[in-house]
């Protein structure tokens, strides 16, 4: 298993490009299930997940063709999917295992095939993570499932019915996968306290792009009048707010200054409050944003983790790394899942004074964090143990990388290319 060394302190300066977002990708990568023409998406990120999601693809019959032109690190991977038959209606454990996200698969295949087998996910680090609501509502739409052997077994072969359906807690994959099933089923669908991520929004508008009814995109009540088929299109995933938000703490951390080439400031207004509360300077600038921290010490800011548009719990590992080494206290409360603190002991093996109470975690700032051995068991706990190394003192070493590989594309060359010392070791 590959470990990545950082020698801290050094600030960072220079340019990195935001990639396509990780999570808007995925359910984009599920909606070709929908067509049997061709859905051509670009700016995906080069990731693990990607990979999984088109192996998972493959195995239902979709084609995946990679256009090799386009395909220059950095530049973003164009993906043309063709679901012309799906042969298999089958998503097996060994691949949902590996990525929840294999979930989203299900409201598309119930919504062509009218039969989905998808495996159930299971629980995982950062909490149970059940998918009930995602269930729940697609009975709604007259899905019939039954769980046996760890599947969900679902079948709607005389095609899914259009109804109100009231999430009772935002569900970002339940919007996803009902978005989809919706835009096949027939007649109108409400989808009532839906998730208004900017992932969400980027699903409303490829459906659209591939002849989808939906209407409310950005709110939170999504009305989506179904139609019997949809068609081929081309789309460009949405760049990656968390990826941004992890690089303006990583200039903010090490007192250095990042030019995010493609970020959107719209994106993550919230994190961008929160970093200015502290004393982290954002401007936009050349179709980016610039992030610099470069005199005095930032200061301890309250924050609480929320569905969008508040505070995303994918930044909260990150940002607790930032407040670990601010002047005050900072307490940060997780909303969302029930158990993502797993960086906080290994963030205290580095000197930081965290405690943790329930939902809340109280960060005293320290003056220095010192390197360590550490590891981490989910994407965003990894990269904010990078994040700690980078501004510590000696040497740190993250073990498990392949975590990081499944969100963050050559975090390890964008860093470098800034003139942080990192290192990846094999083995
Ligand atoms: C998405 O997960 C993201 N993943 C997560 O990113 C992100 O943390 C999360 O949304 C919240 O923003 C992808 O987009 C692939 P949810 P998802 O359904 O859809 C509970 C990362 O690091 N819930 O909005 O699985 C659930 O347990 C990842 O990139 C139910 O109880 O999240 C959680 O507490 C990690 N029943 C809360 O709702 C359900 O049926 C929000 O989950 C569904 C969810």
């Amino acid at each position: 298993m590959d470990r990545i060394l950082i020698r801290g302190g050094q600030p960072l300066r220079g340019t990195i490009r935001i990639g396509g977002a990780k999570n808007a990708a995925l359910p984009l990568m599920a909606a070709s299930l929908l067509t049997k023409d061709t859905l051509s998406l670009s700016n995906l990120p080069d990731l693990v997940d990607i990979t999984t999601m088109a192996k998972l693809l493959g195995e239902l019959g979709v084609d995946v063709a990679r256009d090799p032109k386009a395909n220059v690190p950095d530049a973003g991977q164009v993906f043309r999917l063709t679901a012309g038959d799906i042969i298999n209606t089958t998503a097996p454990y060994d691949l949902v295992r590996r990525m929840r996200a294999s979930v989203l698969v299900l409201g598309p295949l119930l919504a062509r095939r009218g039969r989905a087998r998808v495996s159930l996910p299971g629980g995982c680090a950062i909490g149970t993570r059940p998918v009930d609501l995602h269930l729940k509502a697609l009975r709604q739409l007259g899905a019939r499932i039954d769980l046996a052997e760890g599947y969900i077994d679902a079948h709607a072969e005389n095609g899914l019915i259009g109804t109100h359906i009231v999430f009772p807690m935002v569900t970002v994959g339940g919007t996803e996968n009902l978005l989809m099933a919706a835009s096949l089923a027939k007649g109108r669908t409400v989808l009532a306290n839906a998730a208004r991520e900017p992932e969400v929004t980027d699903l409303a508008r490829c459906l659209i792009a591939m002849g989808a009814k939906i209407e409310g995109i950005g709110t939170d009540t999504l009305v989506v009048d179904g139609v019997s088929s949809l068609s081929g299109a081309s789309y460009a995933v949405v760049p990656d707010r968390i990826e941004t938000g992890t690089y303006a703490i990583a200039a903010a951390i090490t007192g250095g200054e990042l030019m995010l080439e493609g970020a959107r400031a719209d994106l993550s207004q919230a994190v961008f409050k929160v970093l200015s509360s502290a004393g982290v300077e954002i401007t936009e600038k050349n179709g980016g944003l610039s992030v610099a921290h470069t005199n005095g010490p930032l200061v301890g800011v309250d924050v609480m983790t929320e569905p969008y548009p508040g505070f995303p719990t994918d930044m909260q590992a990150q940002l607790m790394a930032l407040m670990a080494v601010s002047g005050g206290a900072s307490m940060i409360t997780e909303s969302i899942f029930e158990n993502r603190f797993m960086h906080v002991p290994e963030l205290c093996r580095m000197g930081a004074d965290i405690n943790v109470h329930g939902a809340s975690a109280i960060v005293r700032g320290v003056k220095k964090l010192s390197g360590a051995q550490v590891m981490a068991t989910d994407l965003r706990a990894s990269v904010s143990l990078v994040l700690a190394g980078l501004a510590a003192e000696g040497e740190t070493v993250v073990n498990r990388v392949y975590h990081l590989d499944r969100g963050y594309e050559r975090l390890d060359d964008k860093l470098k290319a800034c003139g942080a010392s990192v290192q990846r070791i094999a083995g």
